[in-house]
């Protein structure tokens, strides 16, 4: 490795969420409205040939770790082959994806012997009514699949479980239960108000330290564990189980100050925050044979320049319309 760049913060970029589309087959409440949200045209997405190019660029500046988002990544067409083509790129040594798990199955296999170490899967609820509801789809039966060639494959899996007031708080205990006998982290996520309609800042009725309340009230002997560095989530285990259970507080977001990751947006747009709206239109470049010396001077001004804690700017605001699936998690 080259050498490692650091924001005028002093926090250290080494990590990359790439998003590849931002459509989903899944409608999550929390994330899209019903009818879907106004998908990009195609042109105006980035090529697979545009993103390789951008992570090369970046992994020579120490970015070491890629997670591959959406949307849900197996939306788009031919995306096993952009994974084998990051996958022998040179100073990654960490990819890894969030997917929905509702087309991986078939994949996973093929996952693991590309050097998929993680994968984070999406899942709120085991009750199959419950999850038509939440995702407004009836596909529990294959994300369960995934879960399971996940775990037959070997690969280290989290999985993502917003908790939401009045949907899937009897879930909480049945989802602690899967860490029983099985070697997988489950996260439970404050729900963020990204929902794609549009609406007043919400109080938030289950924060990180209600939720840990839950568990423990179920789990008396719930134990804090250390947590790895810029870790999301604040992590625990119930002793004897060979799973973890985390908690992310990502509507509280407590952890902007050790923040290492950017994000590039499937239409190729450069955050260097959650909440800043792109700060550089890679895309531009590239159509504009921008070479990558010039890549790489830009991205060096955008990392000088992030926000210390975006969160605490959105927060001012009194109305979100974001969705997820376009903000990338
Ligand atoms: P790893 O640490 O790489 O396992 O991934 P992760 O937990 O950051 O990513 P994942 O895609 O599984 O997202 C888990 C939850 O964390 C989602 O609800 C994301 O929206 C949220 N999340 C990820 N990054 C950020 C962030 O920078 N800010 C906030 N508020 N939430 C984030
Ligand atoms: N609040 C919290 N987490 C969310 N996710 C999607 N929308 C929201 C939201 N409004 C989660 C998904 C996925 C991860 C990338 O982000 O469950 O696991
Ligand atoms: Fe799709 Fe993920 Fe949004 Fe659900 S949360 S609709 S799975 S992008």
């Amino acid at each position: 490795r080259p050498f490692m760049i650091y924001d005028n913060h002093k926090r250290p970029i080494t990590y990359l969420r790439l998003a590849v589309t931002d459509r989903c087959n899944l409608r999550c409440f929390y994330c899209m409205p019903e009818e879907g949200i106004k998908y990009l045209p195609k042109h105006q997405l980035l090529t697979y040939e545009e993103m390789e190019r951008v992570v090369r660029v970046l992994a020579q500046l120490g970015v070491s770790k890629v997670r591959i988002t959406g949307g849900e990544p197996f939306v788009r067409a031919n995306l096993m082959d952009f994974m084998r083509r990051l996958a022998v790129i040179d100073g990654l040594d960490d990819l890894s994806m969030t997917t929905n798990g509702v087309l991986t199955a078939p994949h996973v296999r093929e996952l693991a012997e590309l050097g998929v170490r993680s994968v984070n899967l999406s899942l709120d609820t085991l009750d199959r009514e419950r999850f038509h509801r939440i995702t407004r789809r009836d596909e529990l039966p294959a994300v369960l699949q995934t879960l399971d060639a996940l775990l037959a494959a070997g690969i280290q899996t989290k999985i993502n479980a917003v908790v939401m007031d009045g949907q899937n708080i009897e879930d909480i205990g049945p989802l602690v239960e899967l860490t029983r006998n099985q070697p997988v982290d489950v996260r439970f996520i404050e729900e963020m108000p990204f929902n794609g309609e549009g609406s007043h800042y919400p109080v938030l009725h289950w924060t990180h330290q209600r939720i840990v309340d839950e568990i423990r009230a179920q789990y008396p002997d719930l134990a804090k564990l250390s947590d790895p560095p810029f870790s999301t989530s604040a992590n625990y285990q119930i002793p004897g189980h060979r799973g973890t259970v985390g908690v992310i507080a990502a509507f509280s977001r407590t952890f902007c100050g050790t923040c290492n990751r950017i994000r590039l947006t499937a239409q190729g747009t450069l955050k260097t925050c959650l909440y800043d709206n792109g700060v550089l239109d890679v895309r531009a470049l590239l159509r504009n044979q921008a070479t990558d010396a010039e890549l790489t001077d830009a991205f060096l001004r955008a990392f000088a320049h992030r926000p210390v804690n975006g969160f605490e700017a959105e927060r001012q605001r009194d109305t979100v319309t974001e969705s997820m699936a376009t903000i990338g998690g």
